[in-house]
């Protein structure tokens, strides 16, 4: 009676074996945080891109792409422990991480398991360092040019000193570094640095806000998280400090924010009113608006920013990567890493990490 079923199996992997060079899914993972400005326009993308992938007949020829996607909720930890757990289950790319952090702590996972990370939002320009190739790409552009632009700016008004106000985390520092080059290329500074903890209240804002009110230098060069920089100005608003004496250039994270509205919104205009943002240049073409149209019919409700298109096209980019890669007789299989060898009597259970109560 035990051989039938038996029979049975082999039987069916002989059957399973000519069609692999074929597969009939390929599997991706995508590693952002949902409820952010960034994320929430970025998953609408990706199930876009899905969508119209899936229903390309010239892509990928019959196989289907899925996407599996884990939320990181703004957590370098999470985003870790995510991003080896989508290895874990065997994807051949993954889309992110959104956050510069996580980028720093997972190319390293990538670039062992030969996994590649496709980038739409991780912009620390530091991540463009050697250190992190080849698996780490970048679908988005690098702070470095938008910090060029801004010390253009900076020159041709003649300022010679500005202020960097900035997130304290690889994103923030990562582009105050580039801006301070870019200045210095000037003979231009940064005079001052202010280093705003990620999560700060309004309190400890305005605190760092006064100390950069003591600053002989009225150009600040603001570059802080899309999902709490409008604390900034708000904070600015109530010590005086959004009048003409001022000078306010903001990165692109206001530009994302703002494209996340479907309408402006007074409050928000009334509080930033007056500073100077830079947006990511998207040339205008017909199929741009072709697609605005589409993803406002299909995405009601939901804004379309900078990173959204990154998005989508990482999605294609990563499809049209694996159609190429099927087309030249690859197959996608996996092997263990035998520098991993040592690490199998600990079988990591992720559930099993324990928190030091008292640590
Ligand atoms: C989303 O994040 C905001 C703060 O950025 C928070 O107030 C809100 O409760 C969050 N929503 C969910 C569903 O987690
Ligand atoms: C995200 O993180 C916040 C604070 O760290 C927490 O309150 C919230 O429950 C988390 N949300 C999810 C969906 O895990
Ligand atoms: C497409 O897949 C079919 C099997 O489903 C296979 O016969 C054919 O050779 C494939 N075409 C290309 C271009 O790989
Ligand atoms: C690791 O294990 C594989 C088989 O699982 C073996 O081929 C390889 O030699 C081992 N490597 C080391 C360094 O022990
Ligand atoms: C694996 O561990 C054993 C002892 O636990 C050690 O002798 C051996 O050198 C280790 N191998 C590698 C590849 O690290
Ligand atoms: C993983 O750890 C948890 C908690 O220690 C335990 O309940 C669970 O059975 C473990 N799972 C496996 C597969 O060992």
């Amino acid at each position: 009676m035990g051989f039938v079923p038996l029979l049975l199996l082999s039987f069916l992997s002989t059957l399973v074996i000519p069609s692999m060079a074929q597969p009939s899914r390929v599997k991706i993972g995508a590693l952002f945080t949902y409820n952010s400005t960034i994320g929430r326009s970025a998953k609408a993308a990706i199930e876009m891109a899905m969508a119209d992938v899936n229903a390309d007949p010239r892509v990928l020829n019959g196989s289907h792409l899925d996407v599996l996607m884990q939320d990181t909720n703004c957590s370098g930890f999470l985003g870790t422990i995510e991003a080896l757990q989508l290895m874990e289950n065997e994807v051949v790319a993954i889309l992110g991480p959104q956050s510069s952090e996580i980028a720093h702590i997972i190319a390293n996972v990538a670039n062992e398991l030969n996994v590649p990370l496709l980038s739409f939002a991780a912009t620390d320009p530091t991540l463009s360092s050697l250190q992190y190739r080849p698996f780490f790409l970048r679908t988005t552009l690098s702070d470095q040019f938008q910090m060029s632009a801004i010390a253009d700016i900076v020159s041709y008004f003649g300022w010679r000193e500005v202020v960097s106000i900035f997130t304290d985390n690889d994103y923030g520092r990562g582009g105050t570094i580039s801006l301070g080059d870019a200045l210095n290329g000037k003979r231009m500074k940064i005079s001052y640095k202010a280093a705003i903890p990620p999560g700060a209240n309004q309190d400890r804002i305005s605190d760092a806000l006064v100390q950069v009110n003591l600053m002989e230098s009225r150009v600040y060069v603001v570059h802080v998280n899309p999902d709490s920089g409008l604390e900034i100005f708000r904070a600015a608003k109530n010590l005086g400090m959004m009048g003409s004496r001022y000078v306010w250039i903001v990165t692109d994270w206001l530009a994302s924010v703002l494209d996340s509205y479907l309408q402006p919104d007074s409050e928000i205009m009334d509080v930033i009113q007056g500073v100077l943002v830079l947006r990511q240049h998207v040339p205008d073409s017909n199929l741009k608006r072709a697609f605005v149209s589409r993803w406002n019919k299909v995405n009601a409700g939901i804004g379309l920013n900078t990173y959204g298109l990154y998005a989508y096209d990482s999605v294609w980019l990563t499809a049209y990567a694996i159609d190429r890669f099927l087309r030249e007789g690859d197959i996608i299989a996996f092997s263990s890493d035998s520098k991993l060898n040592n690490t199998t009597g600990s079988a990591i259970n992720l559930s099993s990490l324990k928190l030091f109560d008292r640590g």
